[in-house]
């Protein structure tokens, strides 16, 4: 039988997807349709990234699971009239994107390169950086791409302490959760990173509060999401001196805002959410294992919780 797959995703994400995806469903041995439109009763599953078309999934009554090519699902996973399952991304491209991202800003604030990029001025003055055995590090969020950066940062000798809503225990990290594990993480992490997703518990995460808790001239390395952190406090904070610098990849509106204070502060590096984009070729692969599992009785990979929202 002939499925019926919608990819349901801002026009720029097709091409890259139109020709690797219709491979990786040939190789998984998936005979489909893969169609920008379709009736909505026709369709087997749904390929969605967040976009203005479909945003009432009450006619798909045919319709299988929801299949997001994004990992964060905080504008999906919400919507009352998908009752359908809903599975996130989690992908190998996304991984590697995200350590790359993680840990070059990392190395930045810990090698203190901005000094020696902007000039030194004929300041013949050796700073020597600590050693990363010396440098604590905090990632907040040790999910797919959270743990992924701690490992690295950990292997590159960085003393790391993660901190994620159950508890855990992974090998070369200090695990803790739960607020009091937050505030332990926060008292020691000299670079702080966000790798939470958006959910109504994580919003504002680092707040006046919480950030005073953090050694005094800490950074900030945010690819999680814009909500996990109070811009007012973060700004104030910053013009205190009691953050030394963020980079932020991510906000509540993006495109940032022209006239957001972001732009102008000294201390802060803003990206273009660019941490970790999802790669056509491996995530194409796992859309189509998980039609694959689908279609055999199989339980889908990587099925959000929609109760916890992640
Ligand atoms: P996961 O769902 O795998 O991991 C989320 C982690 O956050 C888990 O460790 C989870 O804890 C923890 N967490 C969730 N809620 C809480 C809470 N209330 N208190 C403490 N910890 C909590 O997500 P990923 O690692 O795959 O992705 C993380 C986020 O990264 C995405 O949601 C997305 O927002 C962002 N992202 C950004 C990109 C970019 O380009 N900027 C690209 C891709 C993703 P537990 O382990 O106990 O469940
Ligand atoms: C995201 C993604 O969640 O690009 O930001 O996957």
């Amino acid at each position: 039988m002939t499925l019926t797959l919608l990819f349901s995703a801002p026009d720029r994400t097709w091409p890259a997807y139109e020709t690797v995806l219709q491979q990786a469903l040939k190789t998984a041995g998936i005979d489909a349709d893969l169609t920008r439109s379709a009736r909505p009763d026709a369709v087997d599953y749904i390929i969605y990234a967040p976009n203005d078309t479909l945003t009432d999934f009450t006619p798909y009554i045919r319709t299988k699971a929801v299949l997001s090519l994004w990992a964060g699902v905080e504008k999906i996973a919400p919507n009352p009239t998908l009752t359908q399952p809903l599975c996130r991304m989690v992908d190998p491209g996304l991984a590697q994107g995200m350590r790359d991202y993680v840990v070059g800003h990392v190395m930045r604030y810990h090698l203190g390169m901005d000094r020696h990029i902007h000039g030194l001025n004929g300041a013949w003055d050796h700073i020597t950086p600590p050693l990363a055995r010396d440098r604590p590090v905090t990632v907040l969020g040790l999910g797919e791409l959270g743990q992924s950066c701690a490992r690295a940062l950990a292997a590159l000798g960085f003393h790391v302490t993660g901190w994620s809503r159950r508890p855990k225990q992974i090998a070369g990290l200090t695990c803790v959760s739960g607020p009091d594990g937050l505030k332990m993480a926060l008292k020691t992490g000299e670079i702080v990173v966000l790798l939470l997703p958006n959910t109504p518990q994580t919003e504002n995460t680092l707040n006046a509060e919480t950030l005073a808790l953090l050694p005094k001239g800490a950074r900030i390395v945010n690819p999680g999401r814009g909500s996990l952190i109070d811009d007012d406090a973060l700004l104030t904070a910053l013009d205190a001196g009691q953050i030394g610098h963020a980079t932020l990849d991510v906000f509540r509106t993006e495109p940032l805002p022209q006239d957001h204070p972001y732009w102008a502060h000294p201390n802060v590096t803003v990206t273009p959410h660019i941490a970790a984009e999802t790669r056509a070729q491996t995530a194409s692969e796992v859309i189509a294992e998980n039609i694959r599992r689908g279609e055999a009785g199989e339980p889908f990979l990587h099925l959000v919780d929609r109760a916890a929202g992640y």
